[in-house]
């Protein structure tokens, strides 16, 4: 039976975070997961840029890379992905959006930001007004119009709406009847990098929910002098971090990874239909 146990979730005007524990799945699945999320939520991201005045230092495709690369808070329910517009892919205010910047420093190191990008969508803006676009000396210009539009991660990096990873959920296990010919040291607890295994009263033991920190790397088991440890990873059980980008919640990230995955069941469904390899 599949499960799913949320253990960790931050959730703030800085950052929108969650772990959890998938039981029941294959890697296959898991990995299908991790990677629909990647390449099939669609968010809107800078793809276009026209330059008007470039006096910064930078060349117009270094500026275009970093405002491909900012995150533009993203309303999935109006607006459509470019090719699956009325518009045929033209561009319309139904599948693109139109950010200005137009910026003449009065000082020397006048640094331009996202916050100074003008959208014509309240709902398409930069998640973070902090980030540097380019640095204008005195009387120099930086003025441009972009097109955002809602792209997946297929297609560009910039499209992805999360980091997504998943790994194995740990299951270690320590003989503690070892542990008393170790002196006053344990030296698989000084070895491990993430200082769970706690060593007290000359007794080896895992701390409180130490498979949350724990990420197998066997440092203890192949320092151990004693051979106490043992290390598994529990079958058909990952654990998943993912943090969105702020383009759009991680419980939209989520939901719409949940239609793309049934949308392609239902797809290979209707193809093996069609070569009658289940005739009705
Ligand atoms: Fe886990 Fe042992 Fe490494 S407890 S983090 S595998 S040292």
């Amino acid at each position: 039976m599949v499960k799913v146990t949320v253990f960790e979730r931050v959730q703030n005007d800085k950052i929108d975070m969650v772990r959890f524990v998938l039981d029941g799945v294959s890697l296959e699945f898991a990995n299908a997961f991790r990677r629909v999320v990647l390449s099939e939520v669609p968010t809107m991201a800078i793809d276009e840029v026209i330059f008007l005045e470039n006096d910064s230092p930078l060349f117009d495709e270094i500026i275009a890379h970093r405002l491909g690369l900012i995150p533009l808070t993203t309303d999935l329910k109006n607006y459509n992905l470019r090719h699956e517009c009325s518009c045929g892919g033209v561009g319309c205010t139904l599948c693109q959006v139109e950010l200005t910047c137009s910026i003449k420093a009065d000082l020397d190191g006048h640094i331009v930001r996202s916050g100074d990008l003008q959208s014509t969508d309240p709902a398409v803006k930069p998640v973070n007004d902090d980030i540097i676009i380019a640095k204008l000396q005195k009387n120099s210009s930086l003025v441009f119009e972009a097109f955002a539009r809602l792209g997946e991660g297929r297609d560009h990096a910039k499209w992805q709406p999360a980091q997504i990873g998943f790994g194995y959920t740990p299951n270690v296990s320590i003989d503690s009847s070892k542990c008393p010919d170790c002196i006053d040291q344990c030296i698989a607890a000084r070895r491990c990098p993430e200082e769970i295994i706690d060593f007290s009263n000359k007794k080896a033991k895992m701390v409180k929910d130490y498979w949350q920190e724990c990420t197998i790397c066997e440092e203890c088991a192949r320092n151990c002098p004693m051979e106490a440890v043992s290390i598994e990873a529990k079958p058909d059980s990952y654990i998943f971090t993912i943090e969105s980008t702020g383009a759009i919640s991680i419980k939209e990230i989520i939901d719409r990874a949940m239609i793309v995955f049934q949308e392609k069941v239902k797809e290979f469904q209707e193809h093996l239909k069609n070569k009658e390899l289940f005739p009705l």
